[in-house]
């Protein structure tokens, strides 16, 4: 099953509801724009790849909508869906790339409203199957560079789950997997939200691959201890000298791997990288409601003290120099990334 899918019969966006599982595995639809962009704000989809592909059918659904009987009518109301979609989460760029990718149709367009309806949903399509593509793609390339008997840490969870289906980072591994390559994870648990202990070892336990969660704060022991062998994650924005944003704790992952020479591999389509960024500074950075970090119960017990505070910045920025590779569809990707990266983009 895809995690984000259009559904011709009835019209109407459908995705796997992320908040609900490991528990139950239920799909919620989406009928308007502002359904798909508040499904993305709240995380019912997330992942940078998942959320371009909604945010795109988000578009079909608001050409659907419309009411408008000339083309007009139709643009204002499409760039109103797109301004409302583009703000719903900030750091993933996927959600701009494929926002501007589907209104690159109704560029220089004469035709009817009608068309241009089926246009549209068209070319939300073709991203979400693109993406699957570029995924396997990705996950031969980059399965090239794990070895049997290999242990790795994991962030977050970019599998299908994050994607339209197979996934980056965990779409390489689940590859090398079935090549017959023995492979062992550790998965960060990802506090605050949890996709790893949720969402990634719940993948795991459908593709059949070993693993093991472990907190956050415990990666520095494991690569120290010179049990992995490599560390590997997706990313949510990457910038033209290759620093990567991506899930809060990945800069701190990236550190501990390199103080102990352990390799680190972001796997990330193109549609990834916004070469229109020189660096990660210039990554915006969501900072997600404190109740995220604050909310946590233990033997029906809240944690925190009544009036505690949090910061939540879900994403952080782990400079190129902390990187060992980056994978695309294209190819791996080595330093220098300032060059590098540019030529691939070519
Ligand atoms: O906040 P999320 O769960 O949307 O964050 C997702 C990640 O950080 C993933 O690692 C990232 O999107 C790359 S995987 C496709």
């Amino acid at each position: 099953m895809r995690t984000v899918f259009w559904d011709y019969e009835n019209h109407q966006l459908k995705m796997i509801d992320q908040r609900r599982l490991p528990g139950a595995l239920e799909v919620y639809s989406c009928q308007t724009c502002e359904e798909t962009a508040n499904a993305i704000r709240n995380m019912l989809v997330r992942g940078a790849p998942a959320i371009g592909a909604c945010a795109a059918f988000g578009l079909a659904l608001a050409a659907h909508q419309s009411t408008a009987t000339n083309l007009e009518g139709i643009l204002a109301d499409l760039e109103n869906a797109k301004s409302v979609l583009l703000i719903s989460r900030p750091t993933a760029v996927n959600l701009a790339w494929s926002l501007n990718r589907v209104m690159g149709v109704t560029k220089g367009y004469k035709g009817s409203v009608a068309e241009l309806r089926a246009l549209i949903l068209l070319k939300a399509q073709e991203i979400a199957d693109e993406d699957v593509i570029i995924n396997q793609r990705m996950a031969e390339i980059g399965a090239e560079l794990i070895d049997d008997g290999d242990t790795i840490i994991h962030h977050c969870n970019t599998g299908a789950l994050a994607t339209v289906d197979w996934g980056t980072a965990l779409g390489v591994i689940r590859f090398a997997h079935e090549q017959g390559k023995r492979i062992h994870l550790l998965v960060d648990e990802t506090r605050p939200r949890l996709q790893g202990s949720r969402l990634t070892a719940w993948e795991l336990e459908q593709y059949g691959i070993p693993y093991e969660i472990i907190s956050d704060n415990m990666a520095g022991y494991f690569l120290k201890s010179g049990s992995v062998n490599k560390v590997m994650f997706g990313a949510d924005r990457v910038a033209a000298n290759g620093d990567v944003a991506n899930k809060i704790g990945t800069y701190m992952l990236a550190l501990a791997a390199n103080d102990n020479s352990v390799p680190v591999y972001a796997v990330v389509p193109i549609s990834t990288v916004d070469s229109s960024l020189e660096n990660g500074d210039m990554i915006p950075i969501e900072e997600r409601p404190q109740e995220e970090v604050l909310d946590i119960y233990v033997n029906g017990e809240r944690v925190t003290p009544v009036g505690a505070r949090a910061r939540n910045p879900a994403f952080d920025v782990t400079p190129n120099r902390l990187i060992t590779a980056i994978v695309t569809e294209k190819g791996v990707v080595y330093p220098p990334f300032e060059r590098n990266l540019l030529e691939v983009l070519k």
